[in-house]
């Protein structure tokens, strides 16, 4: 699928079918998550696929009032993101830039390219953003020093939302200085 139109008709699916994602397609996903750019090539993303019934219940209990909880619950695979700390933003081992840890930018990059190339492959995702990180370290053993930045579920869309409004150009972009039109 060529990228524009890749960018333009992805959307945030929260309903999934019950069909099986083969570990081939996984795969594909996630190449394209390890692809993404990042800070001086460090790469501090980790993905955890989660296949486990059980398991996936549990995430799903961290989300609180969110639309996606039962698309965590219900899919056939979640893949969660996590980001080793003090690697993005930081040269020789010093923070680099006055925004501190990069790490969100970075597993965001890599998260984009992953629900890109699965909306290629006819899969729908979301980025959940919104549920209890330190309970979800919890569940998935994850090591200190990293951190849960974000999850998706992964599987055939079993809807069809429409698309959410964006801002115009003229909102959001300025020329020469900001605000200036
Ligand atoms: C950083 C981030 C966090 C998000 N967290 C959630 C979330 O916790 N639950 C949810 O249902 N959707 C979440 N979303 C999805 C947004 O609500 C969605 O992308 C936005 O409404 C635009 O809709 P679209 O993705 O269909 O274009 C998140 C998106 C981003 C980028």
């Amino acid at each position: 699928m060529e990228v524009m139109k890749a960018i333009k008709t992805r959307r945030s699916i929260r309903r999934y079918k019950t069909t099986a994602v083969d570990d081939k397609t996984v795969d594909l996903v996630l190449e394209a998550a390890r692809w993404a750019p990042s800070w001086t090539n460090t790469q501090c993303w980790r993905f955890i696929v989660v296949r486990d019934s059980s398991i996936k219940a549990e995430l799903a209990e961290t989300l609180v009032e969110n639309p996606a909880a039962d698309a965590v619950r219900n899919a056939p695979v979640v893949i969660v993101a996590c980001a080793e700390l003090g690697k993005s933003g930081y040269y020789k081992g010093e923070v680099a830039t006055d925004k501190g840890d990069w790490f969100m930018f970075d597993v965001a990059l890599a998260m984009q390219n992953l629900v890109l190339a699965a909306h290629s492959l006819g899969l729908g995702t979301v980025h959940v953003g919104r549920f209890d990180a330190k309970r979800v370290a919890g569940i998935l053993a994850v090591p200190q020093g990293f951190h849960v930045v974000e999850m998706t579920p992964l599987g055939f869309p079993d809807e069809e939302p429409k698309d959410r409004p964006r801002k115009e150009l003229f909102e959001i972009v300025f020329y020469d200085k900001y605000g200036c039109q």
